[in-house]
């Protein structure tokens, strides 16, 4: 797969941003790891958060959907909008939140049910479909999106845990696509798949991009290359510099930058 920056600088006309983090700090108790980061993420665009271990890569994309809510000593400083929206506010429906940023982990975790249900859970419970022909064509056009459908299409009542990691995370990008999301989250989505289900999975990014905001985490700078078109470099809490795929790998403006991409430290 050929970089594609060019590709999304020329769409076009500049969008109001998806989700916009402004002053946002994380803390773990005392501890902070995340400082006064502000960020704008962009449907259409694949953004890539790299950085060294610890830099608080996946702290600071949690807070994306609230998923920091379940660690009981995180706190979070600052604003996180999505389309204006504070989704910090109390009256947010977390859960609904979440269906609308979806999150696919670094361990494909499907659900202990079947091929079907993984998939059908999720519309079923946030009432997007009410009978059993609707369901089945969500089902149907989820696995068909995340490029899983032929290869289980005659086994849907399989177990999902019964798959190949590659198809397990497919399944999973499947899950969170059915209940309709503007906006994916990916932790590290490849860093327990070989070579060839990590090719896959770069594809379905690509295809992906169109339809939703996508945020992938990566330690692969060549991953970030190929499948983003916008890269956000972390660095001990600390957003160093965020731009066009392309500029952070060729003409990186800051010194810390140019020292992770070159393989200095990380
Ligand atoms: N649940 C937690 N409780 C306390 N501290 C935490 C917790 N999760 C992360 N941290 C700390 O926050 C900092 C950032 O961690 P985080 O997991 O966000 O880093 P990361 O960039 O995703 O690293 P990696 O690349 O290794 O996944 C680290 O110092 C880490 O020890
Ligand atoms: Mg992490």
């Amino acid at each position: 797969m050929e970089p594609n920056t060019a590709e999304a600088e020329t769409a076009g006309d500049a969008p109001s941003p998806k989700i916009s983090a402004r002053d946002v700090s994380v803390y773990y108790g005392e501890k902070k790891a995340i400082d006064n980061v502000s960020i704008d993420v962009f449907t259409r665009y694949v953004t890539a958060f790299i950085g060294p271990s610890g830099c608080g890569k996946s702290t600071f994309l949690r807070t994306l959907n609230r998923m920091n809510d379940t660690i009981s000593s995180a706190r979070v400083d600052g604003e996180i909008l999505l389309d204006g929206e504070d989704i910090y506010r109390s009256k947010m429906d977390v859960v609904q939140l979440r269906a609308r940023v979806g999150m696919v982990f670094q361990k494909p975790n499907p659900f202990p049910k079947s091929i079907y249900e993984n998939i059908a859970y999720g519309p079923r419970i946030h009432g997007i479909s009410s009978t059993k022909s609707e369901l089945d064509g969500i089902v149907e056009q989820s696995l068909q999106r995340a490029g899983l459908w032929n290869e289980v299409k005659d086994r849907l009542n399989d177990s999902g845990t019964a798959l190949s990691g590659g198809q397990q995370q497919r399944l999973c990008i499947a899950r969170a696509i059915a209940v309709d999301p503007e906006v994916i989250l990916m932790d590290e989505p490849c860093s327990a798949l070989d070579p060839i289900a990590t090719a896959r999975i770069e594809e379905l990014i690509d295809e992906l991009r169109g339809r939703y905001a996508i945020v992938i985490v990566t330690h692969s700078m060549q991953q970030a290359a190929r499948v983003s078109q916008r890269t956000a470099f972390f660095h001990m809490g600390n957003l160093v510099e965020y731009g066009k795929t392309s500029d952070i790998f060729t003409n990186p403006r800051e010194e810390r930058t140019k020292d992770y991409i070159t393989g200095r430290y990380g």
